[in-house]
């Protein structure tokens, strides 16, 4: 079947499918792996130090996958940025910027503050950019920035968390009426059914985080793996991390670890989720081979 929405005619890609960024393991090898499974890769540029390393990175991806694919710039919000002299803000980027733009990469997301100057650059130089935000406040304010689309992430996900955190549903759902540019639904997602359903939400396409991270090519421990598919989700501590906020600035994986029960490549679990959503559409009597919701 094809799969058509708004992002992947804007992009170019397969499928309505997007990575999330990741600290430490969002790299050439896992992004590039996504994208040639279809979905839109990405590689997070908080991982790289230098601009030689940074540069090199993106030579790699360009030898590893002829696909699209994305740099992420995860922006320490200022309130922690005090705490730490090497946070990433919005300045220390502009050097990778102007590497990744002249090395052709098209698309960009931005993530955990407001990016603004950023997002102008890329506004001036035609490229795409992807504004991930957690509350819809913050979404239609990067809509009026001039953003492309917006990844709003559910409290069941994982991430920075805001103490005004909606669910996934109540986000992409409002965000359908109040914003006019794709909407891309991150949060809690890790099956067929968790895809199908924000589409029908109004979603363009779904960002994966915490469900892909038991994937072969992703390079945390075979131990955090074992632990993400041996997770009780409903166990309490790990309840009250994800949705009473006792998540503080970890990064931990979130609810949608429910769904994982083994190591697979990543185009086993792209494969699975279209063709199980596809099954499931078929079902619901839909017999076309386009789905067209673009
Ligand atoms: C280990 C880990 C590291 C992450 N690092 C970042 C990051 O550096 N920047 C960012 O914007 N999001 C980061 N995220 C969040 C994901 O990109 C994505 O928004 C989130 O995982 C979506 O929720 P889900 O895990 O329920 O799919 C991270 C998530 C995990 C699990």
């Amino acid at each position: 079947m094809i799969w058509k929405t708004n992002i992947t005619e804007m992009i170019g890609i397969k499928y309505p499918i997007i990575m999330g960024a990741f600290a430490g393991v969002g790299r050439a090898e896992f992004a590039a792996a996504f994208s040639n499974a279809g979905g839109l890769g990405i590689i997070t540029a908080l991982n790289y130090n230098t601009n030689k390393v940074f540069q090199n990175e993106i030579d790699k991806m360009k030898n590893l996958t002829d696909k699209p694919f994305g740099v992420n710039f995860s922006i320490m919000p200022p309130i922690m940025a005090k705490k730490h002299p090497k946070a990433r803000t919005e300045e220390t980027y502009i050097e990778f910027l102007d590497i990744a733009i002249e090395a052709g990469v098209k698309i960009f997301t931005t993530s955990a503050y407001q990016a603004n100057e950023i997002g102008k650059k890329l506004n001036d130089n035609g490229c795409y950019w992807f504004h991930k935000c957690t509350t819809l406040k913050h979404a239609i304010s990067a809509e009026k920035s001039g953003a492309n689309a917006i990844t709003l992430v559910g409290v069941e996900g994982t991430g920075f968390k805001n103490p005004l955190q909606n669910t996934t549903l109540v986000n992409v759902t409002m965000a359908k009426k109040l914003l006019s540019i794709p909407i891309i639904a991150a949060g809690g997602i890790g099956d067929a059914r968790g895809f199908l359903a924000a589409l029908a939400m109004g979603a363009d396409a779904v960002c994966f985080g915490t469900a892909i991270m038991a994937t072969k090519e992703c390079g945390v421990s075979q131990n955090y793996k074992k632990k993400l598919i041996n997770q009780d989700i409903f166990e309490e501590d790990f309840y009250r991390q994800i949705f009473h906020h006792e998540l503080k600035d970890k990064s931990i994986y979130s609810m949608a670890a429910g769904h994982i029960d083994k190591v697979v490549s990543l185009k086993e679990f792209i494969d699975n989720i279209i063709k199980e959503a596809e099954n499931i559409l078929n079902s619901w009597g839909f017999k076309g081979n386009q789905l067209n919701i673009a």
